[in-house]
């Protein structure tokens, strides 16, 4: 059995944050150490065309991405780490799920929806704006999935439907063609909490109110000071409640750490500093890292090299897999005549091998083609175990078991020949 496939992509938009960090990177490189699971790692640089359009920052979103996961301990042995648009494969089984999916879905989106409503609401045409691309978001993600037949995607809350949509395509797909895919499932971390950024709301891009994750000491501590407070004076007792510092500090800390610094807001501990705290606590776990991802981004070939070794190895398991998708989908060698109807034929009118005794006291067999015309004509044996056995060998070997049986067959002439091997290949191609 293939253990448990967990598989996570990352978009290539930007510099990761402290809020990825907790929320995905840090959980996502524990889980990889688990040795029950099989981890697929992506930068899903496909899906940040669409919202990126400055092609430099693309470039060094992709490098910073690659080496902040490399840096906070991502195995590339141990996992699949790999490029998307490195596989070609994926924009291949892309078209394949749009064409069975429903557009219909599509339009449900919510992404598309939330797009499609704020032009509505400004009395614009509905699509104003609304790439082809965003509009085709979910079903590139579904091809990252279901190419790799992941069980379970972790993923944040807004991203379920997305999941949804991939089983949706999976057993479209497998209704047509038979099972192919595995239907993913979402895995949502209920103990990962989203982090608060600077402002109190969630640590976000869209908020403008992130600290990057391998900011400089200096520029770490200064954004740290800039975390919304209250106006409690020192000696004022504080409320954890609500509070964005505390919020930070627990996602970093030991549980005696934490009960500490509440145990501080309780005895009124000044906002400087409980500031020095949480920079000293986060300074303390992403130091050593910080100086990995310095060596790493001074040495972009390693990293390229080590996803171009990535898409080696997912590419081992994608082009055959797309190779029988594009089999079973009718994308065919055109001299390969074994066509869908040809092969259902064959199957439900196979050759048959019959065994008998004769009144000699020995046993038989001879091979019946689907007709009834006889291909083969044992001699006797004495046991129907040794009978048994050479009708065992030219099941297992065809025509090739032919010589070595010689003695204990009857004369073909050349033209039994001919028949008898394409039986012989219709048997084993059937089983
Ligand atoms: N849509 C995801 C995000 O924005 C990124 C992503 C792309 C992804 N393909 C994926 C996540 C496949 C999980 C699985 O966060």
């Amino acid at each position: 059995m293939t253990p448990q496939r967990f598989l996570t992509g990352i978009t290539t938009s930007g510099t990761p944050h402290l809020g990825n960090y907790v929320g995905s990177i840090r959980p996502s490189v524990r889980a990889s150490q688990r040795a029950d699971v099989q981890s697929f790692y992506f930068l899903a640089d496909y899906h940040a065309l669409i919202k990126v359009e400055d092609p430099a920052r693309i470039q060094r979103s992709t490098l910073e991405i690659a080496a902040s996961w490399l840096a906070c301990g991502l195995n590339p042995e141990r996992v699949t780490f790999y490029r998307q648009s490195d596989i070609p494969e994926i924009p291949e089984l892309t078209w394949f799920l749009t064409c069975v999916l429903g557009k219909g879905v599509l339009n449900r989106a919510h992404a598309y929806k939330a797009s499609v409503d704020k032009n509505t609401a400004a009395g614009l045409d509905p699509d104003a704006d609304v790439s082809a691309g965003l509009f085709m978001y979910p079903v590139l993600m579904g091809a990252d999935i279901l190419m790799f037949n992941a069980h379970k995607v972790p993923v944040g809350r807004d991203q379920i439907q997305h999941i949804e949509m991939a089983r949706d395509m999976a057993n479209s797909f497998n209704h047509r063609y038979g099972e192919h895919f595995v239907p993913p499932e979402a895995e949502i971390e209920e103990s990962v909490a989203t982090l608060p950024g600077l402002d109190g709301r969630k640590m976000s891009k869209s908020y403008d109110n992130t600290i990057p994750l391998f900011a400089p000491r200096a520029q770490l501590q200064k954004l740290i000071a800039g975390i919304v407070t209250d106006s409690r004076a020192p000696g004022e007792p504080k409320a954890v409640e609500g509070s964005a510092l505390f919020q930070i500090y627990q996602a970093f800390a030991t549980p005696a750490e934490t009960d500490s610094l509440r145990q501080a807001y309780a005895n009124g501990i000044g906002w400087g500093d409980a500031k020095q705290r949480l920079f000293e606590r986060i300074d303390q776990e992403i130091a050593p890292m910080r100086e990995a991802y310095l060596a790493l981004l001074a040495d972009p070939a390693t990293i390229e090299q080590t996803l171009l070794a990535g898409a080696t190895k997912a590419r081992r398991l994608a082009t055959p897999f797309m190779g029988r998708l594009r089999q079973a989908v009718g994308l065919r060698d055109l001299r390969a005549a074994d066509t869908g109807q040809a092969s259902k034929a064959a199957k439900l009118e196979r050759p048959l091998f019959k065994q008998y005794r004769e009144s000699d006291g020995q046993f038989y067999f001879k091979l019946l083609d689907a007709q009834g015309h006889l291909l083969l004509q044992s001699l006797g044996f004495v046991t129907p175990r040794e009978a048994g056995q050479a009708i065992a060998r030219l099941k297992a070997e065809g025509a090739a078991a032919l010589a070595a049986l010689g003695d204990q067959l009857q004369p073909l002439s050349a033209e039994g020949h001919h028949h008898l091997d394409a039986a012989l290949q219709a048997l084993r191609e059937g089983d």
